[in-house]
């Protein structure tokens, strides 16, 4: 496996790869766990090559404390790449991805306005100025995004629709601990107790699903807010039910479409979120 800090390298590593076959591309910003890694899996599957990116974006935080303590071991991470069949990492600098401040804006249409973009202002904007240059860089025929960022990989799909390019966005499941908890870097952040509590998050998505049609929309979410806010632990800071496609609010069950359950919790100072695909 090729690690690569530099523009010029990745680009000429990439000439090779592109003259032999195809590559899949899986944006990371490290601290990796098998959720990322079902995604190399999921590349090696689809592509003669996989590449990974592993880069800690400081324009996709909007809270200095949150980017200072993002959990960082990139030499477990490369490890955990070779086996997983990656053929390249890209980890550049900050230089390397903006070697001049990134002034562009993007205009989702109000994608980027709700739940994630309405709590984490900017935080799209970041993430679709870092995630151009990595296309743009990569040229990669497939990318590979979870599920799990459900809002993200919406906003991801419009973005390469509105720069126009030629790379399949392919979305993955989420992977789960044992006990339901969606796996995330930041669990590493919580302690023993605070994981088990936060299990109870996956156990209300899917009863969700299993109520919906018994209570109103609206009468689901106070209950959903209300249970888990019940917890000591736990504090919701927002629980959406919207269109999958759109993601505007569902205000109706009988509005024909698909919808997704989406939420953010804090457990202590530990931000998780999740979301249940409704059926
Ligand atoms: P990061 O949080 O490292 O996630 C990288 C990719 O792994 C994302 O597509 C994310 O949805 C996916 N992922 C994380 N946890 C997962 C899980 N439990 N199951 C399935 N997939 C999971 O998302 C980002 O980084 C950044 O915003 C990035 C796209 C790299 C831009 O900086």
């Amino acid at each position: 496996m090729f690690v690569i800090n530099t523009r010029l390298e990745l680009r000429k590593k990439l000439a090779q790869f592109r003259s032999i076959g195809t590559i899949g591309c899986v944006p990371t910003m490290g601290a990796l766990h098998n959720g990322h890694l079902s995604l190399v899996k999921r590349a090696a599957s689809e592509n003669t090559f996989v590449t990974v990116s592993i880069f800690v974006n400081p324009a996709q935080f909007n809270d200095s404390d949150d980017l200072k303590g993002y959990p960082r071991n990139l030499e477990t991470d490369i490890k955990m790449l070779e086996k997983a069949g990656c053929h390249l990492v890209f980890v550049p600098s900050e230089k390397e991805i903006y070697p001049e401040p990134d002034n562009r804006e993007f205009d989702f249409e109000g994608l980027d306005e709700v739940m994630e973009g309405r709590f984490r202002k900017g935080h799209f904007n970041g993430v679709a100025q870092v995630v151009s240059i990595l296309f743009d860089l990569f040229e990669p025929h497939r990318a590979y995004f979870g599920q799990k960022d459900f809002q993200q990989y919406v906003i991801i799909k419009r973005l390469v629709e509105m720069l126009q390019l030629p790379i399949e966005i392919v979305p993955c499941p989420i992977v789960r601990e044992k006990n339901g908890l969606a796996m995330s870097s930041r669990n590493e952040l919580l302690s023993a107790a605070e994981r088990e509590n936060a299990a109870i998050i996956y156990k209300i998505l899917k009863e969700v699903n299993n109520q919906k049609e018994l209570k109103s929309v609206q009468e689901l979410k106070k209950w959903v807010v209300d249970t888990i806010n019940k917890n000591p632990l736990l504090n919701v800071e927002y629980f959406e039910i919207v269109n999958y496609d759109n993601l505007q609010s569902v205000n109706d069950w009988d509005e024909i479409n698909k919808k997704v359950a989406c939420i953010a919790v804090y457990c202590g100072k530990v931000r998780l979120i999740d979301n249940y695909v409704l059926n």
